[in-house]
């Protein structure tokens, strides 16, 4: 059986009805947006953060969950899934999960407006229920992302980033919302718990930290993984491989690196002289074990809970992270 499938196993009715109410939650009367909406559920991801939600409820709570769990569910892949269609218009990428992106194919302006929109759906989801312990932790979460995807444009012009401002980066921008997805599972169970909701949170920060330093070394790979790699360094992106090799050259070699992602980046020769500077002087590797502290850190906090086939799922999906060929 393939890893996801053995994932998927204790939340498959779960995650089954999911798909239903997700499709409905992201509906509208607007012909033209249904039309873009159809296209992006139809070209699904790997619903990461809906498992995490339904793994974390059902091993928290016995096994058992209820209809805040699969709307707190929705709103995170509604939200993740505006994420992305701006990401797509921010990084001016033109596919994403294998097909051409939402601003490929309908331009910038309507990619904005339909980020807009799925986000708004997100959020009133929680509204409308009167989930507001999910909202809050969830509109932190949105407030984060933005913060992050900030500070990253703004390393990226100054280029004077640090391992540490990485760090808090990736936190930002891709962390914080696993992090919510496991402090929300466990909230919509057991909302009076705040240790365990915090706990949770913690366990998807640190497994969310690994997922993006994995994301950020498929950039320097050549398997095609549905979206554009080899991008970053053109985007004056600097990520963790890149960081570590630029504390650590000398002086020449810095300002070779330095002037190459500043002025050369659109250079595709050069750029690539940059990435097999990279990965001959360790950074991939660097960043690999950095990825794998994070994961056991995440595994260390499992370790608490008792024996349950959804915490069997969860370890399984914190080794999917960092092994995912996607
Ligand atoms: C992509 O997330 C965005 C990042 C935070 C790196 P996923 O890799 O979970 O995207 P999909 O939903 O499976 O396409
Ligand atoms: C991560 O950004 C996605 C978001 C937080 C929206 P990236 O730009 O690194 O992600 P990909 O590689 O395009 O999915
Ligand atoms: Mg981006
Ligand atoms: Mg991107």
């Amino acid at each position: 059986m393939k890893i996801t499938e053995q994932i998927k196993q204790p939340i498959a009715y779960e995650m089954e009805l999911f798909e239903k109410k997700f499709r409905l939650a992201m509906s509208s009367k607007v012909a033209l947006l249904n039309r873009i909406t159809h296209y992006i559920v139809n070209r699904k991801g790997k619903q990461m953060r809906p498992m995490f939600v339904f793994l974390v409820a059902k091993m928290v709570n016995n096994g058992e969950l209820n209809e805040r769990a699969y709307r707190g569910a929705s709103v995170i892949e509604l939200i993740h899934t505006a994420t992305l269609v701006h990401d797509d218009v921010v990084d001016d990428s033109n596919m994403r999960r294998g097909f051409f992106s939402i601003n490929a194919l309908w331009k910038n302006k309507i990619a904005v407006l339909i980020g807009d929109f799925l986000l708004s759906k997100g959020l009133l989801l929680s509204i409308d229920n009167n989930d507001f312990d999910l909202l809050k932790i969830i509109s932190v979460a949105v407030r984060e992302m933005s913060e992050g995807e900030l500070l990253q444009i703004e390393k990226a012009r100054k280029l004077d980033i640090t391992e540490d401002v990485y760090y808090e980066i990736i936190r930002q921008k891709t962390a914080t919302l696993i992090a919510a997805c496991c402090s929300l599972g466990a909230a919509s169970v057991k909302p009076d718990e705040p240790k365990q909701i915090e706990a949770m949170r913690k366990f998807g920060e640190l497994i969310g930290m690994a997922f993006q330093i994995k994301d950020d070394l498929f950039d320097y790979g050549t398997q095609s993984i549905g979206k554009p790699t080899g991008i970053d360094i053109k985007e004056q992106k600097m990520t963790l491989p890149l960081i570590y090799v630029l504390n650590n050259a000398s002086k020449k070699d810095k300002k070779w690196l330095i002037n190459s992602i500043k002025n050369h980046n659109k250079d595709r020769n050069r750029v690539n002289q940059v990435i097999a500077f990279v990965k001959d002087n360790g950074g991939l590797d660097y960043a690999v074990t950095k990825m794998k502290t994070f994961q056991k850190e995440a595994l260390e906090l499992l370790s608490f809970y008792p024996e349950s086939k959804y915490k069997v799922s969860l370890e399984l999906m914190v080794n999917y992270v960092i092994e995912r060929k996607k």
